[in-house]
């Protein structure tokens, strides 16, 4: 599959700003150093408990946050697909924003929040809602932007009469409609997910992520899909990452993932699912301590103050993101090779 990214030693970190003079006292490394690919037309799952950077590295990857350090290259495709023809990759980690817009790439990279409710001005009408980025992206003429804005209702399962509404009139299940139309107007590439069904009735939440599937089949998407539900991600995502105190675990297929894990992190995680038809069954693998602070991450393997296997080698040495069976299934655990019949020895 082509590549549509290639992010490298991706880090973002927060300041903390302290003191009369509100200088920055700390940094809170939210994303710490990340490198994997996306590839054209896939979805992605970024999976991880809270607050392990999901959001930020999303947010950094369509650049509504500027990274802190590391490259993301952006592989345009050639002329022909009806975009701009773009001759080389794009380090969108390093353009201004004012570059990004006027070499066509901005409106190409979108992002679907969570919750509908905030991510949508409660004041605004749903038609410019809709029409805004449009406008933004400039060169279409109003009559233009006014049918754009009922076709892309009309691609989202909503209607014409719903045009003249505010967003607190409609479900939280509409409402997330409206938020990935608005995300599709500008015809993007890829758009990252960020927990796009987890505030919506649990009725509703199928149907959301069927309209996701059919959307990226139809209009050749490319997704990063951000949740905490690896059921979800079995669902949607042919790859997914694991994500853990602002670094990469793991990344690989999806049913690799779910069939051969490879960090001990990972097992965890997968042991906690309920669903009995989960192909690795071991016990309940239950973490001790809490996830340490992003203001200071443990040396050595993020996971080695909470991981049942951890040696002396993890305390000191970071291990790197590895190929752990194959060159597209990664692991950075010192002990990778070893973690399966750790994990059936002690949990199994
Ligand atoms: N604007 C900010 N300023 C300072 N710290 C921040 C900011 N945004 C996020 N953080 C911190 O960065 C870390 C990563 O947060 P992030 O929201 O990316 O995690 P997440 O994996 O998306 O979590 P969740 O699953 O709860 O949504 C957390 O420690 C969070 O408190
Ligand atoms: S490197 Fe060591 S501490 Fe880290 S996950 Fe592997 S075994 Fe556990
Ligand atoms: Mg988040």
């Amino acid at each position: 599959m082509a590549k549509l990214l290639e992010i490298r030693n991706l880090t973002k970190h927060y300041p903390i700003l302290g003191g009369v003079l509100r200088r920055p006292v700390a940094h809170v490394r939210a994303v710490d150093g990340i490198d994997f690919d996306i590839h054209r037309g896939e979805c992605l799952g970024l999976v991880g408990e809270s607050g392990c950077g999901k959001t930020t590295a999303g947010k950094t990857l369509v650049r509504l946050h500027d990274p802190t350090g590391g490259r993301m290259h952006y592989f345009p495709l050639e002329s022909g697909d009806g975009g701009a023809p773009f001759p080389a990759p794009v380090d969108i980690a390093a353009a201004k924003p004012r570059e990004l817009k006027s070499a066509g790439i901005r409106h190409r990279l979108q992002m679907v929040f969570q919750d509908p409710a905030t991510s949508l001005n409660p004041r605004m009408l749903v038609k410019h809602i809709l029409a805004e980025p449009l406008r933004a992206m400039g060169g279409a003429s109003r009559r233009d932007i006014d049918d754009r804005v009922i076709e892309l209702l009309s691609v989202v399962g909503l209607t014409r009469d719903h045009l003249l509404r505010y967003p607190h009139e409609f479900s939280g299940g509409q409402r997330q409609r409206i938020a990935v139309a608005r995300a599709i107007a500008t015809n993007p590439e890829f758009i990252v997910l960020d927990e796009p069904t987890s505030a919506l009735d649990v009725s509703v939440q199928a149907q959301m992520l069927n309209l996701l599937k059919s959307l990226q089949d139809r209009l050749g998407l490319t997704y990063l899909f951000v949740t905490h539900h690896l059921l979800v991600v079995r669902y949607i995502s042919q790859r997914m990452a694991v994500m853990y105190l602002g670094k990469l675990a793991e990344i690989a297929d999806t049913k690799t993932i779910f069939s051969h894990p490879r960090h001990p992190y990972t097992h965890a995680l997968l042991s906690g699912i309920p669903a009995p038809d989960t192909e690795h069954k071991t016990r309940r693998i239950v973490l001790s301590g809490e996830v340490p602070s992003p203001l200071h991450p443990p040396d050595g393997c993020r996971f080695h103050t909470r991981c049942p296997f951890v040696i002396e080698i993890c305390r000191i040495e970071e291990p790197q993101l590895e190929p752990a069976d194959s060159e597209h299934h990664l692991s950075a655990c010192h002990r990778k090779h070893e973690v399966e019949a750790l994990v059936r020895e002690r949990f199994g």
